[in-house]
């Protein structure tokens, strides 16, 4: 195969594919880094071709293929593992297999794709894939830690059905997942506040139990929580989405729970080595006193009584020195004064207000309007998508915790 094409840095992407199944989503994250106007430059080891011929790598994106074959042909002076690490600004490998991700960590250089990484100096993205069992194995848990302590961005891997037929985690992370991570290197968001700070941030509505299959719940999204826990994600933080609902394509691990105690116990545990926290989370206030067994009988009853007891207030349950705290407040109205009540009530460093009876935006929504009160001010962020919002949330967490 001939030589690369001559690429202008900084758009140009390694993406290193090993022989995983999980291949297949090479592809599409290929191409969804051509429609985010970016060059991949796809590096495939041999075992990567029995899987997907270099061909539908060199289609997709638009470049000739670097393999083995292709190492040994000096290019422009130089060999190619020295050029192609030289072009490029970011390097993913997608799909990470056990045995490559052996490779990275003990130094190996016996294919093109490990010698381009050890020649590479920007920054580095692992999508591991593999059966469970390798995935737990020590060696492969030791190669991760160690990949990671050297600066590797080491993305979780997915719960699910693996395609050994096995449930387990050691699916790959998503192709929307692996872009967001490549925005992010891209960004080098080398130097502002949340720079390696952990964020915790909670989204969604809680389901409490009333029996079997019965449950108290409301109509969050938790599309307001994901986009802030996206946004200080961009930013250089370290992320854990605590959520009652399913979110895909994060580049940071998620935790599902169901119910307010649930989710108090996740964030009590996320929260012990955490800088902030983000309660967009919609917490049920009342939750039946105990879920009854089975499914409650419609026969023979006319009226049905269901004893509330107050859920335990997460946000005030986690004050502690040194966590910069975040609460929302939607409120039915324009009741920005009940807002700021419920700011210095809960002892929060800010207080996220919107008024869910306006049009159009809020719950379920891709629109929001809000009003972020902190303890200098109040910025008011007229109807705009959540993403927008989330920007101007991040941006005044970022001014509230100040320098590094
Ligand atoms: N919250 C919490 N735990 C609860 C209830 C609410 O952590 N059990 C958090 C929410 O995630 C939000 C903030 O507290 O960040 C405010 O929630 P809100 O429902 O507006 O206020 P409440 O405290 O429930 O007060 P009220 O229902 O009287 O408005």
């Amino acid at each position: 195969m001939s030589s690369p094409p001559v690429s202008r840095p900084e758009r140009t992407v390694l993406v290193g594919v090993t022989g995983g199944i999980a291949i297949y989503k090479a592809v599409e994250l290929v191409r969804g880094l051509v429609k985010d106007g970016l060059q991949p430059l796809v590096v495939s080891t041999a075992a990567a071709q029995r899987f997907v011929m270099p061909l539908t790598f060199a289609a997709v994106s638009q470049a000739p293929v670097l393999d083995d074959e292709s190492a040994w042909q000096a290019s422009g002076g130089w060999f190619q593992h020295i050029e192609a690490a030289r072009q490029a600004r970011v390097m993913v490998v997608a799909p990470a297999t056990a045995n490559t991700l052996a490779k990275m960590a003990a130094g190996m250089a016996d294919n093109l794709l490990t010698a381009i990484y050890l020649a590479f100096r920007g920054p580095v993205i692992v999508a591991p894939t593999m059966n469970w069992a390798m995935n737990e194995h020590p060696a492969t848990v030791e190669n991760l830690r160690l990949l990671a302590k050297r600066g590797v961005e080491v993305l979780p891997t997915e719960e699910g059905e693996l395609a050994c037929g096995e449930e387990g985690s050691g699916r790959m992370a998503s192709p929307d997942a692996i872009r967001l991570a490549v925005r992010r290197a891209l960004a080098g968001t080398a130097s502002g506040p949340l720079r390696g700070r952990k964020v915790v941030v909670t989204s969604g509505g809680t389901r409490e139990r009333i029996d079997a299959v019965r449950f108290i719940g409301n109509r969050s999204s938790g599309k307001m929580g994901r986009a802030v826990a996206d946004e200080a994600y961009l930013r250089g933080a370290r992320i854990a989405l605590v959520t009652t609902r399913p979110a895909e394509g994060t580049p940071y691990p998620v935790v599902r729970v169901e119910s307010a105690e649930d989710m108090a116990a996740a964030v009590r545990s996320e929260v012990s080595d955490a800088d902030v926290l983000v309660m967009a989370a919609a917490v049920a206030d009342f939750a039946p006193r105990e879920a009854r067994e089975g499914k409650i009988e419609r026969a023979a009853r006319d009226t049905l009584t269901l004893e509330l007891v107050r859920t335990v207030d997460v946000l005030a349950a986690t004050a502690k020195p040194g966590l910069f705290r975040v609460g929302f407040a939607a409120e039915a109205g324009p009741q920005l004064q009940r807002a700021r009540a419920k700011k210095a009530a809960k002892g929060v460093d800010m207080l996220v207000f919107n008024d869910i009876l306006a049009e159009g935006v809020g719950i379920g929504s891709d629109e929001n309007e809000i009003t972020i009160i902190t303890a200098t001010g109040e910025t008011h962020v007229p109807r705009t998508s959540k993403a927008a919002c989330a920007t101007a949330i991040v941006d005044e967490i970022e001014a509230g915790l100040g320098a590094p």
